[in-house]
């Protein structure tokens, strides 16, 4: 009886808790998981002893660790989307990692509060891919999309009292994807204890149909689940504002006939969300049978409209914009694919400082965190989630599940992210080649009006590639929002043959660059290889498919109908290492506008010039440390948010130069295209439109590697075990300018009230393993992760190499 007591408890302790309140509690499932690879067909009863399996901590990605191969899911493919005329070997595709193959977590749990009359529920943030989910040896549903979340009422198989054991059993085929998908657990996993009398997951829908300045009005549904229909139900709901004041109130009876209430509610002076004023207010919703609290239930929302309209465009709170967006993949470099909340904030922060105000989940729903974090921090999302319909594009995508899924898949996430306010529309599709297919705008209306059925306030789109066949075979027509990936010249022609009177540059540039690298000459190029496997970071090279950022950017400024653009990719991703799909050992993409490790490359400074209004951007580039290259043609770009500036060598003047309207280019860069290089320093002027002096900067020729540089990006953490900073290390010369070619082999000491967690360089055909703690700096650069523990106090990371002088910094823990 003790030992049972002790081990309940320890469960307790174990299990962080979310949410508590007597009604209802709310746990994550993160500590004392195992895990085994491959095939453990008894793992799932619970008398099955797991003791040799590996304890891991859940989000989990069992690939990340690599080894790096190209052998791991090695593709024979022709991608037919790229223009590709014949299948060529595609090592580098998925990234490399041995995420192929089944595994196997256990997690033995207690369900403190569980009595009779209770309901128990796993929810499950997303699992990679093909789960199997067991509680006490029997079967609890299973999920096949790794991308989606899921939930499955487990009270049947609960023990009353005692231990419980989970079992999940995963499988990742090959040829399943065209990016790194992660393995494993790697996303949260809940367990919600509530009455039987309780409001079920997404239970609620929340939406603000009429907002004037004076008044909003709120209308709330909320869906009660209970076994005994006779007892008389009534939902309280409390509007509380940001500062947790309550603003509006109600209380209804839940009809007899029906499971679902709906409360209307008006909000005086509404504080409206937007990306520069993110409010959120809160509905607090009391579930009551009889005079009994059963349930309390809480849900996050923002008052602000939306509108799409001809002539118009994009409308938000009643103004225009432009959507300032990127694309990203989920995974976050060299974590992998296991979320964390630290990592996605460090994302959106780099994002708003760039101006950005938009993100696309390419190509799948996203973490719940990340919209969460959007909400509060001020990003729009568009929410998406399919890279593939009925037609497949890779041999074991998501074809194979769409008859029997795609409803189910899209109503978890319509009802999943239907309350946040960042997410201003839906996409159900990337080039999915159904645009092609006889039936395919017929299926493109059925999934648009399951969005609209289930969320009539929020528009549909689609990422289309296959312009002709789309227009023609009107598939394009169906759609909310015509979205274009790559077809910037073709907006005139789309606008001329669609009804919707505008349109949006879903998916833009597809630029490829490396951090730091530059190749001489400077011109355009398409699909341009270098034997280093690397692309040059002039921002002038692309794919065939594909434009550089400032082809997009005419459009969008000269085009009153378009909506705006998201960009192929706010960072770089695990897998496509276009143009280096069948060169190993590139793994990693080139088209981010930050690096793997999330150090921004040229491009930003570009991006930043364009859409910070708030603050001035100028940059120069290239570095200016070329041994060798005396007397040879060095082009300088400065990428500025000023109209006109001056460039100086070594003092002397290489003209003052203004954005013109002469080239693409030349509207958005100031281009020193003759400059000679000689060693010295490289100054820039910069003028505002009434010609005054008003910012300078400037970049040195560097000498030898002297010593290292820290720079973190946050230096007070959270004692939750789970807070991060990112420390930039650079390497430098004496006189602390940036070595530019600096590849030192760093190493990582991480001491006191943290851990080293991970580390990464930008370097797309870097074989060297993330977890580990040394890497070759990359273009003098790289940046390492330290996870704070769980006790307050301070942590040291200390850097060495060996030429140069070590670096430590402090970080303290709160
Ligand atoms: C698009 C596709 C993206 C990515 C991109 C690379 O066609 O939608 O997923 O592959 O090309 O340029």
């Amino acid at each position: 009886m003790n030992k049972c007591k002790t081990s309940l408890l320890l469960a307790m302790v174990l299990m962080s808790v979310k949410g508590m309140s007597q009604a209802r509690q709310e746990y994550l499932l993160e500590k004392n998981w195992k895990f085994a690879k491959g095939e453990h067909p008894e793992a799932l009863n619970e008398a099955f002893n797991d003791k040799g399996w590996e304890s891991v901590t859940v989000p989990h990605d069992w690939a990340i660790k690599g080894p790096f191969d190209g052998n791991n899911d090695l593709q024979k493919v022709q991608i037919v989307q790229n223009g590709e005329q014949e299948a060529t070997m595609k090592a580098g595709r998925t990234g490399g990692l041995p995420f192929i193959g089944k595994g196997w977590y256990r997690l033995s749990f207690a369900v403190p509060q569980f009595s009779a009359g209770k309901r128990v529920v796993l929810l499950f943030d997303g699992a990679m891919s093909n789960a199997e989910v067991y509680v006490n040896g029997k079967k609890a549903g299973n999920w096949p999309y790794g991308y989606n979340s899921f939930s499955f009422d487990i009270t049947d198989y609960i023990h009353a009292k005692g231990q419980n054991t989970l079992a999940v059993k995963l499988e990742n085929f090959e040829q399943a994807s065209r990016w790194y998908p992660g393995a494993g657990l790697y996303r949260n996993v809940h367990l919600i204890v509530t009455n039987d009398t309780h409001v079920p997951v997404w239970g609620t829908y929340i939406t603000t149909p009429v907002i004037t300045r004076d008044s909003a009005a709120v209308r709330m549904v909320t869906t009660i689940d209970r076994s005994n229909k006779q007892a008389a139900v009534t939902v309280k709901t409390n509007l509380l504002n940001a500062a947790g004041k309550i603003v509006a109130t109600a209380s209804a009876p839940l009809p007899a006939d029906s499971s679902r209430v709906t409360q209307q509610f008006s909000v005086a002076e509404p504080a409206l969300w937007s990306p520069e004023t993110p409010v959120l207010y809160k509905a607090v919703t009391q579930v009551y049978e009889g005079a009994q609290l059963k349930d309390v239930y809480e849900t996050p929302f923002g008052i602000r409209s939306i509108e799409y309209k001809a002539g118009k465009g994009f409308l938000l709170n009643g103004s225009p914009r432009k959507f300032k967006g990127v694309c990203n993949h989920h995974d976050l470099g060299p974590l992998g694919a296991a979320i964390n909340t630290a990592a996605l904030r460090r994302q959106v922060t780099l994002l708003k400082d760039m101006g950005c105000d938009a993100i696309r989940t390419t190509h799948n729903m996203p973490a719940p965190e990340l919209v969460k974090l959007c909400d509060e921090m001020g990003i729009m999302v568009m929410v998406e989630s399919f890279d593939e319909w009925k037609a497949p594009k890779v041999k074991n995508g998501y074809s194979l599940y769409f008859d029997e899924w795609v409803e189910k898949d899209l109503i978890n996430m319509l009802h999943h992210f239907r309350n946040n306010p960042s997410n201003i529309m839906w996409s159900i599709g990337n080039e999915v080649p159904d645009q092609s297919s006889a039936n395919g705008a017929a299926i493109a209306r059925r999934l648009q009006d399951i969005c609209h059925r289930e969320d009539p306030t929020r528009p549909v789109t689609v990422g289309m590639d296959r312009f002709d066949d789309a227009i023609n075979k009107g598939f394009a027509a169906v759609l909310d929002i015509p979205g274009f990936n790559y077809k910037p010249n073709r907006y005139p022609e789309a606008h001329n043959k669609l009804p919707q009177g505008f349109l949006m540059g879903s998916e833009t540039a597809s630029t490829v660059s490396s951090r730091g690298v530059y190749k001489f000459p400077v011109e355009f190029f398409k699909n341009k290889m270098y034997d280093d496997n690397q692309c040059s970071s002039y921002d002038f090279e692309a794919c065939s498919w594909s434009q550089v950022p400032d082809d997009e950017f005419v459009q969008q400024d000269d085009l009153d109908y378009t909506i705006g653009e998201f960009v192929w990719t706010g960072f770089d991703y695990l897998g496509e290492p276009t143009p280096y799909d069948s060169k190993w050992p590139s793994h990693s993409s080139y088209f981010g506008i930050f690096d793997l490790a999330g150090i921004p490359k040229d491009r930003f400074y570009l991006y930043r010039s364009r859409w910070n209004t708030q603050q001035a951007t100028l940059h120069l580039l290239p570095h200016w440390t070329w041994p060798g290259r005396e007397g040879q043609v060095t082009p300088v770009f400065c990428y500025t948010s000023y109209p006109t500036a001056e460039l100086f060598i070594n003092g002397k003047s290489m003209g003052k130069i203004s954005k013109d309207t002469s080239s693409n280019q030349s509207r958005y860069r100031l281009m020193w295209k003759d400059v000679v290089y000689q060693p010295g320093t490289i100054r820039v002027v910069a003028y505002d439109a009434a010609g005054k002096a008003v910012a300078a900067d400037s970049v040195k020729t560097a000498g030898t590697p002297h010593h290292i540089q820290l720079t973190a990006d946050r230096t007070v953490l959270t004692a939750d075990g789970k807070d991060l900073a990112y420390i930039t290390a650079t390497v430098v010369d004496a006189d602390g300018n940036v070595c530019p070619d600096a590849d030192n082999l760093l190493q990582f000491e991480v001491s006191g009230a943290g851990k080293y967690k991970a580390v990464a360089n930008g370097d797309a055909t870097s074989l060297e393993l993330f977890h580990l703690p040394q890497m070759k700096a990359f273009s003098g650069k790289l940046a390492f992760i330290v996870q704070a523990g769980e006790k307050a106090g301070s942590i040291k990371a200390t850097v060495k190499s060996d030429q140069l002088q070590a670096a430590s910094c402090v970080l303290k823990v709160k």
